[in-house]
């Protein structure tokens, strides 16, 4: 079958069409295609044989409503920037097309310098936008309509030059004039060398980004493209990108976890050592109760068995209130089964053994001696059950030193699916603090997060999490 492109009609049609794609909101290609589905239909719907006052009027949208295309497909507008990792941008072009999802290009001056047009309008199938001044598509302010006309706009590799534009609202080029403009999700792929990434002027970037709702996959560990050089800051795999795409292209995407029910436990346990004494430790219950949150935002039916904290129960979870990690078991054995069950709860590994029923006495220069036994493993048991064990059963992992290497042997150990681990040295605030940098450790290897705020992360898991389920078919 031959192949028509919009360059190759005349001058006077390609007029026409500007003005009609403009007069609708719609770019050139989508406007032809919708007088092509529009001929098509005419041709064959039997309602095009009835005479023209039978038949019933189309309705036409007051403007364009790019999730409701014809065709129903997603659309990303991907922003490529000046990075090394640019050229994996072109294996993301053709996984997004896999699942269904069709991609339009903008490239930053300096991506030309690392990919060509040619080759990103050759994946995406269409033409390759790169200049804000273009008179082709400016006609109708183009810039605005690209930042319109998509589902989702996805920056990979988005350098530390575009997170800083982002960051302040710069809008001197194409990719950053479309940023600004668009109200549509926004989803940065970080790529940059270590020290780039851990510059202060960075670091402000990203928590500016996240608190306007940028949501940040990656970057990974891993070795640079200069030589030498290894650690924080390689592009996330394309795959990578992909499953932190599709939640957000998904029809609903305020309801990821619609039907399924989600268990999680939070905060500490306390341990009796008489009445009045206990052991605890720092637990605030602020991720898990985060987590519950995020959840039942995501329309899960959730079950959050807390041990004792000073916050307010999450709004539309139903919340089980314990003290002891015995009780936490129960509570946690009696909400079974679920598909999801997150473990964050602190749990206290040990208890007293005879706690006692009256106010132990001080007795000068005698203090007592408190025998401890072990408390039920609840992570463990619940992963080992082999009936009525969650499809996906996730742990917590608070760990002050040697965290990814402490946490994979979690992993091993617990029979978990993942570990959710954290840094809870003294230093980092973690504990009791609002925000928390993590490390999502799964049987496919370590995924380290950005330092994001205590909700995000409980957002990126619960993304995380329907993304697996939807994978999996459960
Ligand atoms: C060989 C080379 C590799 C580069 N790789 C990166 C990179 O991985 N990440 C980054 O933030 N900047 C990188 N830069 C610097 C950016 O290209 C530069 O900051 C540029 O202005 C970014 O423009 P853009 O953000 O508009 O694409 C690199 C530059 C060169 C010359």
């Amino acid at each position: 079958m031959g192949s028509i492109t919009i360059r190759q009609l005349d001058d006077d049609l390609k007029h026409r069409l500007r003005l009609r794609a403009a007069r609708h909101g719609r770019s050139m290609e989508d406007e032809a295609r919708t007088i092509l589905r529009d001929a098509a239909s005419e041709e064959t719907a039997p309602a095009a044989r009835q005479p023209a006052a039978a038949r019933r009027p189309t309705p036409q949208p007051q403007s364009p409503r790019p999730t409701e295309t014809a065709d129903h497909l997603k659309r990303v507008l991907l922003i490529v920037g000046g990075g090394i990792a640019a050229y994996k941008s072109l294996d993301l072009i053709r996984r997004l097309q896999e699942r269904g999802v069709a991609v339009r290009c903008v490239l930053t001056g300096a991506a030309r310098h690392f990919i060509t047009t040619l080759s990103a309008g050759a994946l995406a199938g269409e033409r390759v936008f790169t200049d804000l001044f273009d008179a082709d598509t400016e006609f109708d302010v183009g810039h605005i309509r690209l930042a319109r006309e998509t589902d989702l706009v996805l920056v990979a590799p988005a350098t530390a030059d575009l997170m800083a534009k982002m960051a302040t609202g710069a809008a001197d080029d194409l990719a950053s004039a479309v940023l600004l403009a668009t109200a549509r999700p926004v989803l940065i792929a970080p790529a940059m060398n270590p020290r780039m990434w851990s510059h202060p002027a960075t670091r402000r970037n990203l928590a500016t980004l996240l608190e306007d709702g940028v949501i940040v996959v990656g970057p990974n560990a891993g070795e640079m493209a200069e030589q030498g050089e290894a650690g924080l800051g390689r592009m996330a795999e394309p795959l990578e990108i992909v499953a932190a795409a599709l939640p957000v292209l998904s029809a609903h995407p305020g309801k990821l976890l619609a039907g399924k029910s989600v268990l999680v436990t939070s905060g500490p346990t306390h341990e009796s050592i008489d009445p009045v004494r206990y052991i605890a430790n720092r637990s605030s219950g602020k991720q898990g109760h985060a987590i519950a949150a995020a959840a039942a935002q995501a329309g899960a039916e959730v079950t959050l068995v807390s041990g004792p904290v000073a916050l307010p129960d999450p709004p539309g979870v139903n919340t089980v209130k314990v003290e002891t990690a015995q009780e936490m078991l129960a509570a946690v054995n009696q909400s079974l089964p679920v598909d999801v069950g997150i473990f964050a709860a602190a749990v206290a590994d040990w208890r007293v053994e005879k706690a006692g029923t009256n106010k132990m006495k001080k007795q000068a220069g005698r203090p007592p001696k408190l025998a401890l036994s072990e408390n039920p493993d609840i992570l463990a048991t619940v992963a080992h059950r082999t009936r009525g064990r969650p499809a996906l059963v996730i742990g917590f992992a608070a760990e002050t030193e040697r965290i990814t290497e402490h946490a994979k042997a979690k992993l091993a150990r617990k029979g978990c699916d993942w570990i959710v681990a954290n840094d809870v040295s003294e230093s980092t605030g973690v504990m009791g603090g609002d925000s928390n940098a993590v490390h999502l450790i799964t049987k496919d290897g370590v995924e380290s997060w950005p330092p994001q705020s205590k909700q995000e992360v409980a957002r990126a898991l619960v993304r995380r999490i329907a993304n697996a389920l939807a994978e999996t078919g459960r």
